[in-house]
């Protein structure tokens, strides 16, 4: 192309340098700030977000650096132009630092990693790191020759629209929260696609209609399998609306000094009153963490992350039971969503008083958003939560907590309506109560 210039050997080597090496430096000084004094979610999704975003501004400018120059020729444009293949490069090692932030990501969360990855977004994943090293292993000029001219533009070609596509569904997922950048990356197809109609326009009309019905079987082929993959996930019930994330940070207060009240009622006859109350426990970096007392020495040791409420442990004067790694106490969940987990932990003291490891299987879905009525009070908006909490104690019995709470936005849990059941491992049932818990009307909540 008229437009292209190749550098002196020696700036080439030296850009390459600056490319491979100034985003390996950012990402490095990042992991090393971030995770300096905290190891924890928040600050792996905080780290996996910087790394999307060089890979992201990378990408553009390489990738888009021919259709930019075209529509907007300018002197910076065309520096761009000459510069996308250090773009590419720096794209590439962003990337890697990504991957890199997904196997931290992994590594303390094993569970939780697998739980949450999608097939479209394993297989996206895949596609990209497979193209991204080969475009990678190619752009020297030598390799351009020994692959041929022809073979290296559709390699990178169609490697920039497979890794483009996994930007657009990575924000398209995002709704409307970060609506400019997924107008940028649509701007750039749609300008891609205008520039394409306007070569073929050019040589011949037949071409043109060929190109349009390809692009067009293409984007029904992409959306339908897509669609297929979104129903085969949500099978039962109906689709999860994925506008609106109902988060615990939302809906249950976890702050020192929060407190609430329940009325209890057990097979049917009002049990006494029961208090939980919360107060600051060790925390783990930057995270805080919290003791959610149901006395002097029963609580669980709690903290907030961008899966919702997670415990780390569950003390009693009895036992402690360890989770690892940290179990889901609430999840975040969007409306009709159900997640399942399932964690080991440790739990020691006990009759024999020797450490053994036990299994929680969890299960949580958000059937509704409905008001609820409480005596004289109206709570709002409560998230209504059927779940299941069973509890694998490593001594040949399962104990399983089932049933549906609401919780209302600002105020926590106001009720509660549960089985708890505990059977041996082989099915016999051993015990069974029902349980009722309702928030105390003007309860001595302090928030
Ligand atoms: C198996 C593959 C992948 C997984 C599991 C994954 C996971 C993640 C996670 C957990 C985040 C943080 C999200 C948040 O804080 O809400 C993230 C951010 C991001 N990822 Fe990936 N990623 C994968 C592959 C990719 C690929 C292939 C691309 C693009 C080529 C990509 C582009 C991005 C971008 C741009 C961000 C920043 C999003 C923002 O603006 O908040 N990811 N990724």
């Amino acid at each position: 192309m008229a437009y292209q210039s190749r550098p002196q050997p020696h700036v080439d080597a030296n850009l390459v340098r600056i490319s491979v090496l100034g985003p390996a430096l950012l990402s490095v000084g990042t992991a090393c700030l971030a995770f300096y004094d905290a190891f924890n979610l928040e600050v792996i999704y905080a780290y996996l977000r910087i790394t999307g975003w060089g890979m992201l501004a990378c990408f553009l400018c390489s990738f888009g650096a021919s259709t930019i120059y075209h529509f907007f020729p300018s002197p910076v444009t065309r520096g761009l132009l000459l510069n996308r293949k250090y773009f590419g490069l720096a794209f590439a090692v962003f990337i890697t630092f990504h991957f890199y932030g997904l196997y931290l990501k992994m590594d303390y969360d094993p569970v939780f990693f697998f739980q949450d990855l999608t097939v479209p977004e394993f297989v996206l994943g895949v596609v990209a790191i497979v193209f991204t090293l080969a475009m990678t292993f190619t752009s020297s000029a030598g390799m351009q020759q020994r692959i041929g001219a022809g073979r290296w533009a559709a390699l990178h070609t169609w490697g920039g629209y497979g890794i483009l596509f996994a930007f657009w569904v990575t924000y398209r997922d995002h709704g409307l929260n970060q609506l400019p950048i997924f107008l940028t990356i649509n701007g750039l197809i749609i300008l891609r696609c205008l520039r394409r109609l306007q070569e073929l326009t050019r040589e011949d009309k037949r071409r043109m209609i060929h190109a349009g019905l390809t692009t067009m079987i293409g984007l029904i082929v992409c959306s339908t399998g897509l669609y297929i993959f979104e129903q085969m996930g949500n099978s039962s019930g109906p689709p999860v609306q994925r506008d609106r994330l109902y988060a615990m940070r939302d809906y249950y207060p976890l702050r020192e000094g929060a407190a609430w009240t329940y009325r209890t009622q057990s097979a049917g006859r009002s049990g006494p009153e029961q208090r939980f109350v919360v107060l600051p426990d060790n925390p783990r970096g930057r995270q805080a963490v919290f003791r959610v007392h149901a006395g002097p020495d029963t609580y669980m040791s709690v903290a907030l992350d961008s899966y919702g409420i997670r415990i780390f442990r569950n003390v009693s004067p009895d036992s402690i039971f360890t989770y690892e790694p940290a179990g889901i106490f609430l999840p975040n969940l969007y409306l009709y969503e159900e997640k399942t987990f399932e964690t080991g932990m440790m739990i020691t003291g006990g009759p024999g008083g020797e450490s053994r490891k036990g299994l929680q299987h969890g299960r949580y879905r958000l059937e509704k958003i409905e008001d609820v009525i409480l005596g004289e009070t109206t709570y709002r908006d409560c998230m209504r939560i059927a779940y299941s909490r069973t509890i694998d104690n490593g001594r040949g019995f399962l104990q399983t907590v089932a049933g549906r709470m609401w919780l209302a936005p600002g105020v926590g849990k106001v009720r509660d309506e549960r089985s708890v059941k505990v059977e041996d491992t082989a099915g016999a049932l051993i015990d069974i109560r029902e349980e009722q818990l309702e928030l105390v009307d003007g309860g001595d909540i302090r928030w």
